[in-house]
């Protein structure tokens, strides 16, 4: 795939998303040189501002560690700003505007369209979009989750965008996807011999895939009160996580042999029984020795809300090499400590002669913080024959390749720029993704209340110990000593 000169066009750019995250990206991606010469960066947004203003607003350096004055003055020097109301300002004037910057800057015409926008306006951008007829280039068109909110309003959605997009257009957006621990678990799996002929339920006792988080609702709530963790983290990044886990090795070197293997993961989830699931909401708790609101007491929350701000869930995969294999998943706000891990936990056999157990071996894939992958297993005490201690081999990614390893939206951009679909969930998988959820949804009981500062309900652990297992928490003793070595 190579890298053509293009328009990067993005529509909500007075938004958080674009000033934290997608201008910073490029600001990397252009001290990389890894953005074209004549690659302008138009924003569009809604405020009346001069291109000054918008820059000012931006407050670019705000979100940039240690920017250099000359990368700096290459990425401003592509900023253009287009003050446009997307849902009444007129298509053609639009379309005209665009067309003068791409004059003025002697571009191809080929557009990347990012919509960091809300969903409820999708279907009027696109056809804002379609008006852009790109006649002698291509169109990427981004759309950033929620996709949907179930599964009748993602399949609306879908058929909407697609009567104006052709599918290979279409970039789906989860962030997740573009972490880089998130991509190496393919690596992991598929490119080291001496995992993969492991990756069974023979070998395999069970998965642990957590994304905690300290933060609360923040100034969201007006959105997250509608929608809940189950469909703003489990839907979305905890199941892209167990298909990166779990995927058959693609039978093609191909974007869709990786996305056909990814569709086939949620094809063969059980259905969940109501036992499998767990919400919680955070009442009023300590997080970092400082108090913290209740999720009811927070700014823009129903009085009476019973939205759940956790949730945790044991699911089954149908398949040969999963059967009988628990997938604990569980993510959730206001909790003890900010992580985000997968465990993959070993079985124990006794050996016929030699009685020496120890911990079961387990490999950590630490998504962040300090992102790296660790595996746990058992050596003998000194001097002490029969008793063994587990030790952890550690791999940590900052302290091998250096700080500084992509963002997750320089990555999705990246791949977006030179039309990589791999990273970019498929319409089948975000549709078999809700039919999921929405069973879920419709079986789970009300949310329990936890201690915001805690590790969710307690009721979640008996997911695991009704099994017989136990969640491995952060501070765990192998994590704990993970942390200990990199500090
Ligand atoms: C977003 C969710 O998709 O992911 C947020 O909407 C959540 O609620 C965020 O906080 C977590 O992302 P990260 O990259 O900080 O783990």
């Amino acid at each position: 795939m190579t890298l053509e000169s293009q328009m990067i066009i993005i529509f909500g750019a007075t938004g958080d998303l674009n000033r934290r995250k997608l201008i910073p990206s490029l600001y990397h991606l252009v001290a990389k040189h890894r953005l074209t010469e004549c690659t302008p960066i138009i924003c569009i947004g809604r405020k009346n501002l001069s291109r000054d203003e918008f820059i000012t607003h931006l407050s670019v350096e705000d979100f940039i560690k240690a920017p250099t004055a000359e990368s700096m003055k290459d990425l401003l020097r592509r900023i253009e700003y287009v003050c446009f109301d997307i849902t009444s300002g007129s298509s053609e004037l639009f379309a005209h505007k665009i067309m003068q910057i791409q004059q003025q800057y002697g571009c191809t015409d080929n557009k990347l369209i990012y919509l960091a926008l809300p969903t409820s306006v999708f279907h009027t951008s696109a056809q804002l979009i379609d008006a852009l007829d790109s006649k002698t280039g291509w169109k990427r068109v981004v759309f950033e989750k929620p996709f949907g909110a179930d599964l009748h309003s993602a399949q609306l959605l879908n058929d909407n965008i697609r009567n104006i997009l052709k599918e290979d257009e279409i970039y789906r957006v989860d962030h997740y996807l573009g972490k880089e621990l998130v991509q190496n678990i393919l690596t992991l799996r598929f490119a080291n011999d001496i995992f993969s002929g492991a990756w069974n339920n023979e070998a395999i006792d069970h998965v642990q895939i957590t994304v905690s988080e300290t933060l609360g609702v923040e100034k969201r709530a007006g959105y997250y009160d509608q929608i809940g963790a189950v469909r703003d983290m489990l839907q979305n990044h905890l199941l892209q996580l167990l298909s990166f886990v779990a995927m058959e090795p693609p039978i093609e070197n191909s974007t869709d042999g990786l996305r056909d293997e990814a569709l086939s993961v949620m094809q063969s989830l059980r259905p969940l029984d109501k036992t499998d699931i767990v919400l919680g909401q955070y009442g009023p708790g300590t997080i970092n020795s400082k108090p913290v609101n209740s999720y009811l007491a927070e700014a823009g929350v129903k009085k009476n809300s019973t939205t759940e701000t956790f949730v945790a869930i044991r699911a089954f995969i149908d398949t040969n090499r999963w059967q009988g294999v628990p997938f604990y998943l569980r993510t959730g706000k206001r909790l003890e400590q900010r992580y985000a891990d997968i465990k993959i936990v070993f079985k124990q056999r006794k050996h016929h002669i030699i009685n020496r157990t120890g911990q079961p071996n387990t490999i950590i894939i630490r998504i962040q913080p300090n992102s790296g992958i660790a595996i746990a297993f058992n050596v003998q005490k000194p001097g002490e024959e029969d008793s063994t201690e587990s030790v952890l081999m550690d791999f940590c990614h900052h302290c091998h390749f250096g700080p500084n390893t992509p963002e997750a939206y320089e990555s999705i951009l990246y791949n977006i720029m030179l039309g990589d679909h791999s990273l970019f969930p498929r319409r089948d998988w975000i549709e078999a993704s809700w039919a999921y959820i929405d069973r879920l949804r419709s079986i789970a009981d009300l949310p329990v209340i936890y201690s915001a500062g805690s590790l969710g309900p307690a009721k979640a652990d008996t997911l695991l110990t009704d099994d017989g297992r136990e969640w491995l928490h952060e501070k765990s003793e192998a994590q704990a000593l993970t942390l200990a070595n990199l500090k």
